[in-house]
């Protein structure tokens, strides 16, 4: 499909999502209000191209192809020839609804819209345009050219063939989709939300510090990164307001309540990485410290942890969020997961993983801590996710 791509916004996703683009072969017209943040786009594009030919990912003729095949600029009219729109602007629904009214006018019938949002409902953003049925959500992760998974995300009024197209589209940029349906987080920002919450909580009652919980995560678990390395690499700020969006849009559900040590976090500027300091010190010369390597706590948070994230998981199969097979790959695709979720409440054994929620549930006697209809109703039924 060699349609022209239009992206809207020329920050971080948008600037990113054009060399995905323009990677493909396509041409590309991305827009932005500020001269500023073009200019900084392109910039940024030229020493990424820089860095990929000194590491000989790309040639210097496919580099300058690459580069020229994007048009940048101000007037978003330029948007007119384009087939499919990616919208990548500030996460506010108001002027996303402005810009899809706008894109609308502009383009042709048969041109496919969609939104980057994190957290915006797409029926409500489609629902800004006389023909909602072309509007859609393509939910790339930062940064949008080393992220291979794509959330897909049809709204209530889109037609069949619009994803369809788009899907095949993103498929063919080398991308790997999975189709989630339109609610709060999506598949991973939903799913993944106990990486963080549970073991802020851990943190907060004073079982471990976070170097432990860390420690215990990665090598035990083998994620990659421990959730307050990776709270600190994504940004305190950021990830906090994620998690507040995803609580007030599931009506307060204490699930995903947001803790406090990371607002503290956010508002005193510990924000991370980026500040030089966040739960860990980032300035020069500090020293990590030392987690206590004590593999009967470890194996203690570990498996809290795996056990929330296994029933958020399980409950978002339950209520057809995504499938089976799409969840387990957004976790290990999007967030490098060590395996799928639904696959390791397999090998851990169902009647365990609901044994350990209802034992948390018991304790805290807390709604936080309620069990999936779906594990439960497996465990009697002495089913697998996968057999
Ligand atoms: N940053 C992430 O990790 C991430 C990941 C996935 C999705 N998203 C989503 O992608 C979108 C963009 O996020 P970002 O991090 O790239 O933001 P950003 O702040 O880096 O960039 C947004 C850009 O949009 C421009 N803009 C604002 N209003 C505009 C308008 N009306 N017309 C044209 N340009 C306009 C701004 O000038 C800015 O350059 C948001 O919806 C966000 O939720 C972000």
């Amino acid at each position: 499909m060699n349609m022209k791509i239009g992206i809207v916004g020329s920050g971080a996703m948008g600037s990113g999502i054009a060399q995905v683009a323009s990677t493909a072969g396509h041409q590309v017209v991305i827009s932005d209000t500020r001269e500023t943040a073009l200019e900084v786009s392109k910039n940024k594009l030229a020493k990424i191209m820089n860095r990929l030919i000194e590491k000989g990912r790309v040639t210097k003729d496919e580099a300058t192809g690459i580069q020229e095949r994007i048009h940048y600029t101000t007037d978003i009219q330029d948007m007119s020839e384009c087939g499919l729109v990616i919208e990548a602007i500030v996460e506010n629904i108001d002027v996303k609804k402005q810009v899809f009214s706008k894109l609308e006018e502009l383009t042709s019938s048969e041109t496919l819209l969609a939104s980057n949002t994190s957290s915006l409902s797409i029926a409500s953003i489609a629902s800004a345009c006389k023909h909602p049925e072309r509007v859609l959500g393509i939910h790339f992760f930062n940064p949008a050219p080393l992220m291979k998974l794509v959330e897909i995300i049809p709204a209530i009024q889109s037609d069949e063939n619009v994803v369809k197209i788009a899907r095949q589209l993103i498929d063919d940029w080398g991308k790997t989709t999975v189709l989630a349906k339109d609610t709060p987080g999506f598949i991973v920002n939903r799913v993944a939300r106990p990486f963080y919450g549970e073991s802020l909580r851990i943190l907060e009652e004073g079982i471990a510090d976070a170097p432990t919980i860390d420690w215990a995560m990665k090598s035990i678990g083998g994620f990659r990164m421990g959730p307050f390395e990776l709270m600190d690499y994504i940004g305190n700020d950021i990830n906090y307001t994620v998690t507040e969006t995803v609580f007030k849009a599931f009506w307060y559900d204490p699930r995903y309540k947001p803790s406090f040590t990371q607002k503290r976090l956010s508002e005193a500027g510990y924000l991370g990485r980026k500040s030089g300091r966040g739960y860990y010190d980032y300035s020069e010369g500090a020293t990590k410290p030392s987690p206590k390597e004590d593999q009967q706590l470890g194996n203690q948070i570990l498996d809290r942890v795996v056990a929330m994230l296994i029933n958020e998981a399980a409950d978002a199969c339950y209520l057809n969020i995504a499938s089976r097979d799409d969840i387990d790959l957004a976790m290990t695709r999007g967030v490098n997961y060590p395996k799928g979720l639904l696959k390791w409440a397999d090998e851990i054994g169902i009647s365990e993983c609901v044994s350990r929620l209802d034992a948390l549930y018991h304790e805290y006697l807390e709604d936080r801590y309620r069990c999936s209809p779906l594990l439960r109703r497996m465990n009697r039924d002495q089913i697998k996710f996968y057999s």
